[in-house]
């Protein structure tokens, strides 16, 4: 017998592919569809901490410079009245729907008036919470170390508002991710998502507009995560988990052997629809079958930095190696 199952932010889930926040978590009947594809657990489409400190009516008074006088209008119209109740009725009736785990999500940029509102996820019945931390370090007054203070500022803030587990998606621009992801695995956060792929501006050259970049990833972006997780794995305080190009049963393995505890996933999904959750599932069953492992727990890991017997594969003399070999 395989067992799929896995333990992620002290969360049971059936196996371990999480639908990550997009808009295929956006409503309740959207979540029920990816619990019915097979979703070892979902997270919720964001609420944006502008909606929330719009709906609180503190803009004026704690965005503190964070956005351009201009952006007023759109963060009006953004922050719409209904937004922050919106997202409570979605928790709850997802709730309601599904007995997978369901994550809710907010994207902020501080710790600033809106932490208050996490309080309110764990009432609607939020089974944990992640954020996706967008950190743009372009102030060039601003330090390394006094932005990733801010990080530990929005966990601390966080977690004195709720008790669920908390999860923190981030992205990999750091000058030395392994001391801050460290760091921050030891602030209280339940786990690390490595990495967010936040949206990049593109530019139009006809009509001279920004417009947004692709959207989707690639198969091959899952590299990133499988870099970091396998240096991590075992040396941090709290869960990992994989996202970002992972489109297919294959590059799950690989997160899992690195050290996920669970895998999340979009573009595949909208690329080739829900059904390909099945399909990565049950090239995880029958490549644990055939390498003789039951459970998740056989190999999680084991290809991890920390457990590998070449160490210097996931550092510079692979590199060296690989590229004295490349004409
Ligand atoms: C259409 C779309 C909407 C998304 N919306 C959110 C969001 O609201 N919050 C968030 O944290 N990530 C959002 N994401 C990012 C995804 O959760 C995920 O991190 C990213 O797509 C990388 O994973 P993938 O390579 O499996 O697509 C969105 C992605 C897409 C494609």
């Amino acid at each position: 017998m395989t067992d799929l199952s896995t333990k992620y932010m002290g969360l049971e889930l059936k196996n371990p592919i999480v639908v990550g926040s997009s808009g295929l978590t956006k409503s309740a009947k959207a979540v029920e569809q990816c619990a019915d594809a097979g979703a070892g657990a979902v997270v919720l489409k964001s609420i944006f901490e502008e909606q929330i400190v719009h709906q609180v009516e503190e803009l004026a008074s704690s965005a503190g410079g964070m956005w351009h006088p201009e952006a007023d209008e759109y963060i009006t119209a953004y922050g719409r009245e209904s937004a922050v109740a919106d997202f409570l009725e979605l928790i709850k009736k997802a709730k309601k729907s599904v007995s997978i785990p369901v994550i809710a999500s907010v994207h902020c940029v501080s710790a600033g008036a809106w932490t208050e509102f996490a309080g309110k996820l764990e009432d609607a019945g939020a089974d944990a919470i992640e954020l996706n931390v967008l950190n743009l370090s372009s102030d060039p007054r601003l330090t390394g170390p006094e932005k990733e203070r801010v990080y530990h500022q929005i966990v601390e803030a966080v977690k004195e508002a709720t008790k669920i587990p908390l999860a923190l998606k981030i992205g990999q621009q750091f000058s030395s991710p392994a001391h801050v992801l460290t760091a921050l695995s030891e602030s209280g956060v339940d786990s690390l998502t490595l990495f967010n792929r936040p949206y990049n501006p593109d530019f139009d050259i006809e009509k001279l507009e920004v417009v947004p970049a692709k959207h989707l990833s690639n198969p091959d972006e899952y590299v990133s995560a499988l870099r970091w997780i396998s240096i991590l794995a075992g040396k941090v305080n709290c869960d990992l988990a994989a996202a970002t190009g992972i489109h297919d049963g294959a590059a799950a393995i690989k997160q899992l052997l690195a050290g996920a505890a669970a895998v999340q996933a979009v573009s595949t999904f909208y690329q080739n629809g829900l059904s390909r959750l099945e399909e990565m599932l049950s090239e995880i069953e029958s490549w644990m079958k055939r390498s003789g492992f039951e459970t998740l727990g056989d190999f999680r890991g084991k290809m991890s930095q920390s457990q590998s017997e070449n160490p210097a594969a996931f550092e510079r003399v692979q590199f060296m190696k690989h590229s004295v070999g490349i004409e």
